[in-house]
């Protein structure tokens, strides 16, 4: 035991310093374990004594309207809705995904961050109460959709760490939003209904990040918004309408919609890969391959929805590749070819059918239904490929599991593997409805939850015991190595979404995501997080930094140097 401590403590040193014997999946995976080089650093010897002394401890489930985090950690706001970039824009809504890319890679503390921005509370946003109508759809105004369509998408901006404290550069020329009306190109030769370029991007919930260091932003449940193609058995077409109704004022076909969507981030240039499929995606964690070809994991979060993989045929490419789809069953990877799948060829016209209709598709060729696949991370010391299956409360699967994929052989373009399950949610590993999931440098696992805002804290719910959702360290060794323990909570109504850790360790960025959702009316919000003049409950990015962060992230590094 203590030789292999020693020897993957030192594994990791290296890998910290960038040296080139660390495997790639350790410094190409995307998330936490940033393909970044990370700085030396150095510690006094009572500094080391402080971390060393420092005990992780539980936090226990509350339902009080903060940020609470463990001894050991504290946080600061770096941006909420509403704030301004620069003199023309402004930070939108309900923040989710969080990736940060320093601008120089020998400095970790100045860099551009990504933030998704999923959907919009209209009381909030436009002022408008869906619940004040009897037939809302018919009072809403142009203006209205307009406001809503600009608070979605993403935003980047510069921060800078000074003196311990993250900030925005405001008005730095990198700052700036992509909307739900920002042109973006389509990454396919032929059109989608008409179109190569589309208008925006919404819904985006999770993302990623490539090997080439852009953002992946992935639209989820673009339905809400522009409704959805719908086939009957005769496989005749008809719109099921949105719960917003933009399509009441902009024709956007909801086939522009779905996909996953990769922005530069110096120029802001996006484009959607349609060789990736169509569905809800919740995420997209990238892997590159040693003859740098990539795979990319992504899930399709809906009950009884699937996990799909795309394996490039070419370098750098996320457009000439399959598309395949998990059998956790039989533990095989099934194409999404139409070429070559004659139950494809029998029911689509063409392999951008078989895309724009992947639930479809998938379905056919037999794939296994899983309960709402969320976010996928890749374990940079085994490799095991982690899946969040956040419910199914139809199948009586209210706390949902954590699902892992070994691929045959370790090999990430393996077409078979083997499904298990690596941890269940419940009152007795205590955690619920796991979403977001993140690898720090020292291979400990941090993750987020996801109990709905109209279950949580409700006595006619399996969810009371959990209180409000949480923050939760799933510790590499030690004591309590394996045990799911909390260590923060969200104010009322949120969800804390988007964790992503600075190139140096030393930081998780955090969303902290549409505290006071359930509120009624304006004036008696039921959060007021984060406090400020307004009196409003505002989603915000928070950096949390602090002693419990280095011992458990960082000092793994300083030991073995
Ligand atoms: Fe947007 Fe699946 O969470
Ligand atoms: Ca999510
Ligand atoms: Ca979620």
């Amino acid at each position: 035991m203590k030789y292999n401590r020693r020897k993957f403590i030192s594994f990791l040193g290296k890998a910290s310093l960038g040296v080139a014997i660390a495997p790639p999946f350790l410094i190409s995976c995307g998330n936490t374990t940033t393909p970044n080089k990370i700085t030396s650093q150095k510690k006094s010897k009572e500094e080391l004594l402080r971390l060393k002394k420092l005990v992780l401890e539980e936090l226990i489930a509350t339902d009080k309207d903060d940020l609470i985090l463990t001894k050991g950690l504290n946080y600061h706001t770096i941006i909420k809705w509403g704030d301004a970039i620069n003199p023309e824009d402004t930070f939108g809504f309900n923040n989710d995904f969080t990736c940060f890319i320093p601008l120089d890679e020998n400095n970790p503390n100045d860099g551009l961050l990504w933030v998704n921005h999923e959907y919009i509370n209209p009381l909030f946003v436009s002022d408008f109460d869906f619940n004040a109508y009897k037939n809302p759809k018919q009072h809403r105004t142009i203006e209205q959709v307009d406001k809503e369509m600009y608070n979605v998408g993403g935003t980047i901006v510069r921060i800078r760490q000074e003196n311990g404290q993250w900030k925005i550069v405001k008005n730095d020329p990198l700052n700036r939003r992509i909307t739900a009306q920002t042109p973006i190109s389509l990454n396919w030769d032929t059109p989608i209904k008409g179109a190569s370029t589309v208008r925006g991007t919404n819904s985006n919930c999770s993302g990623g990040i490539t090997p080439w260091n852009t953002f992946i932003t992935c639209e989820e449940n673009y339905d809400g918004f522009w409704g959805e193609t719908e086939y009957n058995e005769q496989n005749i077409a008809s719109h099921r309408a949105s719960d917003y109704g933009w399509e009441d004022f902009y024709k956007y076909p909801p086939e522009h919609y779905g996909w996953v969507v990769e922005v530069d981030p110096k120029s802001g240039n996006a484009q959607k890969h349609i060789a990736l499929g169509r569905f809800a995606h919740e995420c997209c964690t990238l892997y590159e391959l040693e003859d740098k070809r990539v795979v990319a994991y992504t899930g399709d979060d809906k009950n009884d929805e699937c996990l799909y993989k795309f394996i490039s045929s070419k370098q750098g490419s996320l457009k000439e590749g399959t598309l395949y789809v998990a059998d956790t069953v039989n533990g095989k990877w099934l194409a999404l070819d139409w070429e070559n799948q004659p139950q494809l060829k029998k029911k689509f016209k063409n392999q951008t059918e078989v895309l724009i209709r992947a639930r479809e598709a998938a379905k056919l060729l037999g794939a296994t239904p899983l309960n709402r696949p969320e976010d996928i991370e890749i374990d940079p010391i085994t490799g095991h490929i982690l899946v969040t299956l956040t419910n199914n409360k139809n199948k009586n699967d209210y706390h949902g599991s954590i699902l892992k994929i070994e691929e045959t052989n370790g090999k990430f373009d393996a077409l078979t593997f083997k499904a298990s399950t690596y941890k269940a949610g419940g009152e007795e590993s205590g955690f619920s409805c796991p979403d977001n999931l993140a690898f720090d440098l020292a291979g400990n696992l941090w993750m987020t939850s996801d109990m709905s805002g109209s279950s949580m804290n409700r006595e006619d719910k399996p969810y009371m015991p959990f209180k409000n959702n949480s923050l939760f360290v799933i510790p590499r060794y030690g004591k309590d190595a394996g045990k799911v323990i909390r260590v923060a909570s969200a104010p009322r109504d949120a969800e804390l979404t988007g964790p992503w850790f600075s190139p140096d360790g030393k930081t998780l960025f955090l969303s902290v995501q549409h505290p006071g959702e359930q509120t009624k009316d304006l004036k008696n919000p039921t959060s007021k997080w984060p406090f400020d003049q307004d009196n409003i409950p505002k989603s915000a990015v928070v950096a949390i930094t602090g002693d419990l962060i280095e011992k458990m992230n960082v000092l793994h590094h300083i030991e073995a140097e």
